[in-house]
């Protein structure tokens, strides 16, 4: 059996489609009962803050959805390092197998945004003596769906990343990835890079909206400063700004421009591209609201 946590996601809510599509056995892992019965599918009520919950979540189960938590630095700590190593601990306790962490590409010590603290989790996972499998994608394409400060207030996409290309990834192909290692029994102790099939210039996701929104989408290229101050008027933490800034920075350098085929070589599939996303979430991306399965 699978525990499926952040079910009620980006990622979470098309991997649960996909699992019930596989007719596997599995239960999501749900903040609020009532969010999690729309899902469709087996729920369990539990919180990573509360660890007895997270035991009792993952009584009988032998593979562990891990992702997601509080993203947003409390006090100076990233509450997802103590939310995602009590969720490992009680996976050893319970006697999982293995363990499917999202992380993100670039993880590494002391990084900006979730980057340093996906690099001291994916640690601890591998020194836990789980089974573990880390999915390290690129930028989501959901992204440019949430807003997830990605535009201004006048409706531009707004960004400091100069001509360089990003490898989006549409969240349905991070979800099949996992589907994939949860369910089959390749990938032991693999780390896999998830990218879209092609990178793509800020100008060129502007061009791309604007065609599947039958309206111009400018793209407004501002410095990292100038981001930075718009994500604070947006009403988005200092930190957090500050850190887009430093990473915009590294992307515009290119560092996110590199595709891998590791969608390919789990799913026996392409990535769909960026148009592909688009015409999926068409009614999501017209409301202007969160994807949800599509
Ligand atoms: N955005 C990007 O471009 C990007 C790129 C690479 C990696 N990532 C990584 O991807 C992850 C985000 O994945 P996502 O988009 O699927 O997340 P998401 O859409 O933000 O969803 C977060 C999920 O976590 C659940 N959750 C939050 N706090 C919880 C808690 N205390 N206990 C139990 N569940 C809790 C939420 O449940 P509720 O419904 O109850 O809130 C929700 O299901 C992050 O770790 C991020 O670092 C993001």
């Amino acid at each position: 059996m699978i525990l499926v946590t952040g079910a009620t996601g980006s990622i979470g809510t098309h991997l649960v489609r996909l699992l019930l599509d596989r007719g596997v056995p599995f239960k999501a892992l749900v903040r609020d009962e009532t969010r999690g019965r729309a899902l469709g599918c087996d729920v369990v009520v539990g919180d990573f803050d509360d660890p007895g919950s997270l035991a009792a979540a993952l009584a009988g189960a032998d593979r562990l959805f891990l992702n997601a938590g509080g993203a947003q630095p409390v006090d100076g700590e990233q509450p997802m390092i103590r939310q995602q190593r009590a969720a490992i601990d009680a996976a050893r306790a319970a006697g999982v197998s293995r363990v499917v962490k999202v992380s993100v590409w670039g993880a590494h010590q002391g990084g900006r945004l979730a980057e340093g603290a996906h690099w001291e989790i994916e640690e601890y996972l591998k020194a836990s003596g789980l089974g573990w499998s880390i999915l390290q994608p690129s930028g989501f394409m959901q992204n440019f769906i949430t807003g997830a400060g990605a535009f201004t207030a006048d409706g531009k996409l707004a960004g400091a990343y100069g001509d360089a290309p990003v490898s989006y990834i549409d969240c349905y192909d991070i979800a099949a990835c996992a589907a994939a290692l949860l369910t089959g029994s390749d990938g032991l102790g693999e780390t896999y890079v998830l990218t879209g099939p092609r990178a793509l210039t800020h100008a060129e996701i502007a061009r791309e909206l604007s065609a599947a929104l039958a309206r111009t989408v400018a793209y407004a290229e501002l410095s990292p400063d100038e981001l930075a101050a718009a994500l604070r008027a947006q009403g988005l933490p200092e930190r957090f700004a500050d850190d887009v800034a430093v990473l915009s920075r590294q992307v515009a350098t290119g560092s996110l421009e590199a595709t891998t085929s590791a969608v390919r070589e789990l799913t026996g599939r392409e990535p769909r591209t960026f148009a592909q996303f688009l015409a999926a979430n068409a009614e999501a991306l017209r409301a202007g609201l969160v994807s949800t399965v599509h």
